[in-house]
């Protein structure tokens, strides 16, 4: 792989890069010469529809060596525990559900690439009606070689939890460890290489790309900064034409495998605003409250796809990073509610203030649309009582995929010894202590 970088950090969420790894290779004010140069194809990558909007359109342009559609017919591979649609889940009640944290299998008992490991945990939506996500749970302890994925029905944000992750697109190469987020645009080939066992949480949303949220009266400054997030320089195999790839298609919600005898990663060079990102949560600039209550969730907002209904997300990707707590006369973890939305939760390292206990890194947690929860016993007696000292929340990075669709556990959440079924006992302790008389 050449790993040339004939520029300065590609930076800045959305922007518009151009980027070569053979100098000349872009061609200067047009896109599609008759002849591109260093006889290089021309191919345009979009994934949204020629006509979106300018500040929805996301599109770039790939000079390489020879185009995606030289590829042999595809047949149909089973992978059967990635499920796509709400109509692939299983029935579960409406109580809050959590899981154990997931060990990674040795290779010798099951050899697990990116593709091979990837459990599908929650589904909502549908993928062909471009709505709704699914969250997965991935266990890897080999890389992908010759082998690609190209995911048509949406992009995917991974979230490493162990391990660390080398992440090789068409467009260039990114490197990622537990505390950093991916994002992999809709359509776009890439492999996963890891250096030992290795775990990741991945939402994969079928709805709108995902986008900063607005800032409102926060203003121009704060949560995730545009320059935060980096774009890959333009990197291709050396040896692209001679080997063979077997490239794996995720396309409404089934798989297909094709041989093909070239490298699909043989771009030259490329220039748009559709690109992989990656991003660090260090870099999150975490805003709450400076006087009393601590504010909703959403102020701790990463990333949103929207749906067609205004502030009712397809899929919220929020965190909830180290922080300071420093409200006057408040209980500081969250509060006990229920909501419209569905919360997919999961925890990176770390504790989670709302619940010390129980919820371990790797593992995760479902609290479906109008499902009750909060603080367990413990959480709620420690902040019900706690001075309320200034107190700094550290080295901990909880997340939430949320969404307005209902999330269905899968059949492999389901399976024995998978959930935490001592978990609604979590708040049994919450006795009454009201004194008052009717
Ligand atoms: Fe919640």
């Amino acid at each position: 792989m050449t790993e040339t970088r004939m520029e300065p950090l590609l930076s800045g969420f959305g922007n518009h890069f151009a980027s070569e790894a053979v100098p000349g290779a872009l061609p200067v004010g047009r896109n599609s010469p008759q002849r591109a140069p260093h006889g290089l194809y021309a191919e345009l990558f979009s994934a949204t529809a020629f006509t979106a909007p300018r500040a929805e359109n996301r599109r770039s342009w790939l000079y390489r060596r020879q185009p995606s559609v030289v590829v042999g017919g595809y047949t149909p591979l089973a992978l059967p525990l990635w499920k796509t649609g709400v109509a692939s889940g299983a029935s579960a009640a409406p109580d809050p559900l959590r899981w154990h944290p997931v060990p990674v299998p040795d290779t010798a008992e099951a050899p697990l690439d990116f593709i091979d490991g990837l459990r599908t945990v929650v589904v909502a939506g549908d993928a062909d009606a471009q709505t709704g996500m699914s969250a997965h749970l991935v266990l890897i302890n080999r890389s992908m070689t010759q082998r690609a994925l190209v995911n048509a029905d949406g992009e995917m944000l991974l979230l490493p939890q162990s391990g660390r992750f080398t992440v090789t697109t068409e467009l260039g190469v990114l490197q990622a460890s537990p505390g950093d987020v991916l994002l992999l645009p809709r359509g776009l080939a890439f492999k996963v290489a890891v250096d030992g066992p290795a775990t990741a949480y991945v939402c994969e949303n079928f709805g709108a790309a995902f986008r900063l949220p607005e800032l409102g009266p926060i203003g121009s400054n704060g949560l995730a900064n545009p320059r935060d997030f980096i774009a890959p320089a333009a990197a291709f195999d050396a040896d692209a034409v001679d080997r063979p790839y077997q490239i794996v298609k995720k396309f409404g919600g089934e798989f297909w495998v094709a041989a093909q005898a070239h490298s699909p990663f043989n771009v030259v060079a490329w220039h748009g605003n559709l690109a992989p990102m990656k991003y660090d949560t260090r870099h999150f600039n975490t805003i709450g409250s400076i006087s009393f209550d601590h504010p909703d969730p959403s102020i701790f907002t990463v990333l949103t796809s929207p749906s067609d209904t205004p502030g009712t997300a397809n899929v919220d990707f929020v965190i909830f990073p180290p922080r300071w707590l420093v409200a006057e006369d408040t209980f500081r973890p969250p509060w006990f509610h229920r909501n419209l939305m569905s919360e997919f939760m999961g925890l990176v390292y770390g504790q989670y203030d709302a619940k010390p206990e129980g919820f371990r890194p790797g593992g995760a947690s479902l609290h479906n649309s109008m499902v009750p929860h909060g603080p367990d016993a413990e959480a709620f007696e420690r902040a019900s009582n706690a001075a309320l000292a200034p107190h700094k929340l550290d080295h901990t990075l909880a997340f939430m995929f949320e969404s307005r669709w209902r999330m269905r556990p899968t059949a492999w959440a389901l399976r024995p010894g998978a959930q935490d079924t001592q978990y609604a006992e979590c708040w049994a302790g919450l006795r009454s202590h009201f004194q008052g008389q009717p």
